[in-house]
């Protein structure tokens, strides 16, 4: 059956990482065994320079070229792999959240120097949350950085995960000799710098007690791999791929992106062993990817950062049967049919228009303002998907209109770019004042930009001291007394949702001790 076929044939996962630790060198050099791209740096050139971080023009503009990045397809042995690129920008933290939602699996770098970083913990967090399926990929082993054993109890301790290692450094730094992959069983040999058609030397070794080993690493070192693999096996349990594929057990690799070393491993492995296409789950029922009729989700809208063009593009995944341009399908949030003529795929910085798209691709559609992030599209059934939340935000302002001639401008222009997801907007109850909330501050400038730009309306901030944004559950009589008693605090999400805004976390602990039946939520899926 063909559509089985196809899906079996997908692999749909993100890279994620704290900045800096290595994952646009490691989707590069994915993307090079894959032959989607040609030569180093195509993917690195787009990414968020950090030398320009205060300079929020230049990030948008980058994350405008970054399109092109947002989906990265190639194609090894035999199978079709996609990689959804996820923002390492910490104020872009919501973005990445949102894409873990249409991938089936990840990869999670981290740098030997640096250990467990933040950014990685919060990213982590959200994986667990769906028990994605996680690969550990330790990263520039050519550097000095923490001792292996360490590192697999910090990850197990602030990343909460249950680690296997299946590959195991020979050395670090300057004595960095290579890896012994015990997943294959083989020694692997690094040589710093090596091309993409040079790859360490690779050495067969079934019995690590076997002379050959002390013959190519030394004694020394022979010795010290075999205690440690010893130690290895006694403490870490053995892989299952079954609890891998359940979230509960996570494979490690230790290799160094920028050498290309370690990562044909880990992507040998990866097509092993990665799940294909995951049914999702909606409010209604779960939708398999084998179903006959086509049902996708929006998780990501772009802006075109030209302004000429004002469309955007909506990238769905797609969840079950096949898609077909020039079809009608059904956008279920406004109840009507659509038909897509050029929806694209994306093979690294390629763009093409695809005639079928199959579960676990995801397409771009081009897309004049009809859609926001979450909604549905399918062969006619009405469905809603689960599982793309919205996060409280970190920081929040009243938002002013500074020109009364342009109230409309301002209202649609911040409708749009809410639901681009750029930030979430909250109406106060007592007064119906407009609050933005945001991950970072530097959405702040650029709503302000855009809208002035985009939609000719002008806005001005208004400090107000908020800690968090919770959306409140309840019987009808808990939420009414919480409203009336509470009236300051509530405002409406976007979607007429009821939301606490709590000015600290002492007020939000008051307001759960008064209302002991409400439940306080940090996402508004709960
Ligand atoms: P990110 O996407 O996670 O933010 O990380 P990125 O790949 O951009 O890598 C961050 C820095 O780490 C880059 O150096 C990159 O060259 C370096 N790097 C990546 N993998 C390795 C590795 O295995 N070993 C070593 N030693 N370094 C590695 P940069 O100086 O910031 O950028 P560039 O000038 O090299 O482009």
């Amino acid at each position: 059956m063909a559509l089985l076929e196809e899906i079996n044939k997908r692999r749909t996962f993100g890279i994620v990482s704290h900045p800096d630790a290595g994952k646009t060198t490691l989707t590069e050099k994915l993307l090079l065994f894959g032959g989607a791209i040609q030569v180093a740096g195509a993917v690195k050139s787009n990414k968020i320079k950090k030398s320009t971080t205060s300079d929020f023009m230049e990030i948008e503009k980058q994350r405008g070229i970054s399109v092109a990045t947002s989906v990265m397809g190639f194609e090894y042995r035999d199978l079709k792999i996609n990689i959804l690129d996820t923002p390492g920008h910490k104020d872009f933290a919501e973005d990445t959240y949102r894409t873990l939602t249409a991938v089936d699996s990840v990869i999670v770098v981290i740098d030997v120097a640096k250990g467990v970083e933040m950014q990685t913990e919060r990213l982590v967090e959200v994986c667990r949350m769906r028990n994605t399926p996680i690969i550990v990929f330790i990263n520039k082993m050519d550097r000095e950085g923490l001792d292996g054993f360490d590192l697999l109890d910090e990850i197990e301790a602030k990343l909460g995960l249950t680690v296997c290692p299946l590959s195991w450094p020979v050395g670090m730094g300057q004595r960095f000799q290579g890896v012994y992959n015990m997943y294959e069983q083989k020694l692997v040999l690094f040589r710093p710098h090596s091309k993409q058609d040079e790859l360490g030397e690779v050495i067969e070794i079934t019995d690590l007690s076997s002379s050959e080993l002390d013959e190519h690493v030394g004694e020394d070192a022979a010795n010290e791999l075999r205690e440690e693999v010893n130690v290895l096996t006694e403490v870490y349990p053995e892989f299952d791929k079954q609890e891998y594929l359940d979230g509960a057990l996570s494979p490690v690799f230790f290799g160094s992106a920028i050498n290309n070393f370690g990562v044909k491993e880990l992507l040998d492995c990866f097509v092993d062993i990665a799940p294909t296409p995951l049914p999702r789950f909606t409010e209604e029922r779960e939708v398999k990817p084998l179903e006959d009729k086509f049902a996708g989700f929006i998780f990501k809208i772009h802006a075109n950062m030209d302004p000429k063009h004002r469309d955007r593009i909506a990238f769905m995944r797609i969840c079950s049967g096949t898609f077909e341009r020039n079809t009608n399908y059904l956008h279920v949030r406004q109840n009507r049919k659509m038909k897509f003529s050029n929806p694209t795929t994306f093979m690294a910085s390629k763009k093409e228009v695809v005639d079928a798209a199959y579960p676990g691709d995801v397409v771009g559609l081009y897309d004049s303002g009809n859609f926001k992030i979450g909604d549905s599209v399918t062969e006619g059934e009405v469905l809603h998907f689960k599982g793309i939340p919205s996060f409280s935000p970190e920081q929040f302002r009243y938002v002013n209109n500074a020109d009364p001639l342009k109230s409309k401008q301002l209202a649609k222009g911040l409708d749009q770019l809410m639901d681009e997801g750029v930030a979430q907007l909250f109406t106060k109850e007592i007064n119906g004042r407009k609050i933005i909330g945001t991950v970072g501050a530097l959405q702040f400038e650029v709503i302000q930009y855009r809208l002035k730009h985009e939609y000719g309306a002008s806005c001005t901030y208004e400090p107000i001291n908020l800690h968090k944004a919770c959306w409140v559950s309840g019987e009808q009589a808990d939420l009414n007394d919480l409203l009336s008693r509470r009236k300051r605090d509530m405002a409406k999400d976007k979607d007429g949702n009821l939301v606490f805004l709590a000015e600290s976390a002492w007020t939000l602990q008051m307001a759960q001790e008064n209302h002991p039946n409400v439940g306080f939520h940090f996402t508004s899926e709960y």
